[in-house]
C-alpha cells in the first residue's frame, strides 16, 4: 500500500557476524544468517518489511546510517561493543532522525560496567536487553506501535 511507513532496516554492528562461535551462555547458539530469518519472518507477522546489513567497519555503519532515512521508516540497532563507546554511530543516529531500537541479545546491565553504558540510549525510543532473539521480536512489536503499522489479515 502505497504511504505505509513499514520499512526497517536491522543494522548489525562489529562482531555480530561471529554469532554461532561467540560465547553461547551470553549470545546463544543462532548464527547472524539465522537470526535474521527470524527477524524476517517476525516482520512479515507484524506487517513489516525488512532489510538487513552488518558491517565490522565503524566508518561503514556510519555512512549506512546517513542513507536510513532515505530507506527506512525505523530501525533496530545492535551496533555490539561500538554501543559502549562510539560517539561517531552516536552522533549518526542522531543525523538519521529515523525512530530507533537498541537491541542486545546478551543482558548488557548485568554485565561488565563498561557494557552497562550505551552511548545511544537518549537517541532511542526503546532498548531491549538480555532477551536473546526474541527482544527482536519485542523491539520489531514496538516500532510497529509507532509506526502505526498492522498485521496483515490472516490468510
Ligand atoms: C551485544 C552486547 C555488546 O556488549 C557486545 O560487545 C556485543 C553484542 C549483544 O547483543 O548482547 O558484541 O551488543
Amino acid at each position: 500500500m502505497s504511504g505505509t511507513r513499514n520499512r526497517i532496516e536491522v543494522l548489525h554492528g562489529v562482531n555480530l557476524d561471529m554469532l554461532g562461535k561467540r560465547d553461547a551462555a551470553h549470545y546463544g547458539t543462532l548464527t547472524l544468517v539465522e537470526l535474521e530469518v527470524r527477524i524476517r519472518h517476525w516482520s512479515r507477522q507484524l506487517g513489516l518489511e525488512t532489510t538487513f546489513f552488518h558491517t565490522n567497519f565503524e566508518g561503514e555503519f556510519v555512512e549506512r546510517l546517513h542513507q536510513a532515512s532515505q530507506v527506512a521508516d525505523g530501525l533496530l540497532l545492535n551496533p555490539g561493543a561500538w554501543t559502549h563507546y562510539s560517539y561517531a554511530i552516536r552522533d549518526a543516529v542522531e543525523i538519521a532522525g529515523v525512530p530507533a531500537i537498541e537491541v542486545h541479545l546478551s543482558d548488557v546491565d548485568k554485565r561488565e560496567q563498561w557494557r552497562q553504558q550505551s552511548v545511544i540510549s537518549d537517541l532511542v525510543l526503546g532498548r531491549v536487553a538480555g532477551k536473546g532473539p526474541d527482544g527482536y521480536r519485542d523491539a520489531l512489536e514496538i516500532l510497529a506501535r509507532e509506526l502505526g503499522v498492522e498485521p496483515p489479515a490472516a490468510a
